[in-house]
């Protein structure tokens, strides 16, 4: 069996989510993130930024109906596809959303889909306000087999393992190219969705994200902070669903042969700068 098939680089694309709701999160999105709304083919919502894209659908709140990560030519995308069908990786054809003629799909052990595919997107003249999509991260119940499927067949590098005193890993960060991660995986007792980010440009960033969401009335949730794995600087908001929405600034940039680094499972792992939200 072919192992560590070369993902790097990807890009954390778009992310369809599934709302009861989905007029209401339309609305907010389009407001907090700054986005436009186009409605497809299939009566999904396309929200639309500069480099960050959401999807919203109907069905039940939280679920993530599908992550997308992008090549940068068909070429990567058919190579990699080629490498997964020989680590057995079940593979899909997909209709390709937001991702030129041709996509597929995997599964991994917690049931997330994947899509892979080929940015289309010319997405001048949509707002500039700096949150390029960067980042998700999901919870799990068995994370191991997780980071196993997600390391060993799909090929994300592993950039900071969090472990508990028992030894225990509790957090996983991994990337697909420089950027620390594009991809985490949290120890938990359920398994959903945890969080997604936006990168932004640069401190003052985060101070104008913050200031546009206190203009609409929304809070920040945690934060402001700077995260010890990945030292980027971050906020917090959630959305109407209660789904958490990061803008961060500064992520870490690593090498591919960078071996992974290892944190103590503490609030300061977390955000070096004070409080943390512990998952686990
Ligand atoms: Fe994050």
């Amino acid at each position: 069996m072919l192992k560590n098939p070369k993902i790097w680089p990807a890009r954390l694309h778009h992310l369809s989510i599934c709302s009861e709701d989905p007029e209401r999160m339309v609305d907010w999105y389009k407001k907090a993130l700054v986005m436009e709304d186009v409605t497809l083919d299939d009566g999904t919502t396309w929200l639309k930024g500069q480099q960050r894209n959401i999807i919203i659908s109907e069905g039940n709140r939280g679920k993530v109906d599908h992550v997308a990560f992008h090549f940068e030519d068909k070429k990567h995308m058919e190579s990699y596809r080629e490498q997964l069908d020989s680590a057995n990786c079940k593979v899909e054809i997909v209709e390709p959303l937001l991702m030129g003629n041709e996509a597929f799909s995997i599964r991994d052990p917690d049931d997330n889909i994947f899509h892979f595919g080929v940015s289309s997107l010319n997405d001048s003249g949509l707002s500039a306000t700096p949150a390029r999509l960067q980042h998700v991260v999901f919870r799990s119940q068995d994370l191991p087999r997780m980071v196993e499927f997600h390391t060993n067949i799909l090929g994300f590098k592993i950039s900071d393992i969090v472990k508990d005193e028992a030894g225990e890993v509790t957090a996983n960060f991994m990337r697909s190219d420089p950027e620390h991660h594009s991809l985490g995986v949290f120890r938990a007792d359920e398994t959903r969705l945890d969080h997604f980010c936006s990168e932004s440009s640069c401190w003052n960033d985060i101070r104008d994200w913050a200031d546009h969401f206190a203009s609409l009335g929304i809070r920040i949730t945690w934060g402001a902070g700077r995260h010890g794995a990945g030292n980027n600087l971050f906020i917090f908001v959630s959305d109407p669903d209660g789904n958490n929405v990061e803008i961060s600034a500064e992520i870490e940039h690593w090498k591919y042969e960078d071996p992974p680094r290892e944190w103590a499972h503490e609030e300061r792992t977390l955000n070096l700068w004070g409080a943390a939200w512990m998952r686990s």
